[in-house]
């Protein structure tokens, strides 16, 4: 008798019927799975959490990576040979959106070396509800790099919009925006991407929804008190 059963994973197929072209979901396999299994998890530890979503930020930093140009490049290798290779093209820098999205600039920094971060906080007007901008800080050539916009849950998309709105209005074409998060549902996806057809999506599952308070579902709860306060 085995001690383990193993089974096959349920990996769930992304529905790609409604998913616009700009949208691109890290490969949905078993390990995938795993890892936002452990961090949905709601008796998982706040110690766990920080570990495995940071697996999964730095997977999706790699994927968001994979849409920026390069150009052709020759090296000579220490066998004397040429090899005819690409080179990275333009200088990137991250932006998250605050507070959840600083959790992701460990990653980005894992990966890019030396790599210039902005800041933006968006938080809804009391008055109005709509998002509103209370502070943004950014590299002042920004309008010359390509941006990793980072935030962790694409929710209702509102926060998201405006982000690229301001970005937009520092001068950075929305075709240079790389969007880069954690779960998605399908409702932002589609008020996002109508938006913002050329501003590449790069998420690691797409969720069933939102409920009346716009939670993702399943989701994982407030991804900011989970990471920083539970
Ligand atoms: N932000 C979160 O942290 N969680 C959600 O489910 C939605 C927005």
């Amino acid at each position: 008798m085995p001690f383990l059963q193993l089974i096959s994973p349920q990996i769930p197929t992304v529905r790609k019927d409604f998913l616009p072209p700009s949208v691109f979901t890290l490969p949905q396999t078993a390990q995938l799975e795993a890892l936002f299994t452990i961090i949905r998890d709601k008796e998982t530890t706040r110690g766990d959490f920080l570990f495995y979503s940071d697996r999964i930020i730095r997977l999706l930093v790699e994927e968001g990576l994979n849409h920026l140009p390069v150009v052709k490049k020759s090296v000579v290798t220490p066998t004397g040979s040429t090899y005819d290779g690409v080179g990275f093209e333009g200088k990137i820098c991250g932006v998250s959106i605050l507070r959840a999205g600083e959790a992701m600039e460990a990653g980005l920094r894992e990966v890019c070396r030396s790599v210039r971060i902005g800041k933006i906080l968006i938080q809804r007007d009391e008055e109005t509800t709509l998002p509103k901008l209370f502070y943004s800080k950014f590299p002042p050539d920004i309008a010359k790099r390509y941006v990793l916009l980072l935030d962790p849950m694409l929710a209702t998309g509102g926060s998201a919009m405006k982000a690229v709105e301001v970005l937009r209005e520092h001068g950075v074409p929305e075709e240079r925006i790389i969007f880069i998060n954690l779960i998605a549902s399908p409702e932002g996806l589609k008020t996002f991407c109508s938006k913002h057809p050329q501003v590449k999506v790069i998420t690691g599952w797409i969720d069933q929804g939102l409920n009346e308070k716009a939670y993702i579902i399943p989701g994982l709860g407030d991804f900011g008190e989970r990471r920083y306060c539970e």
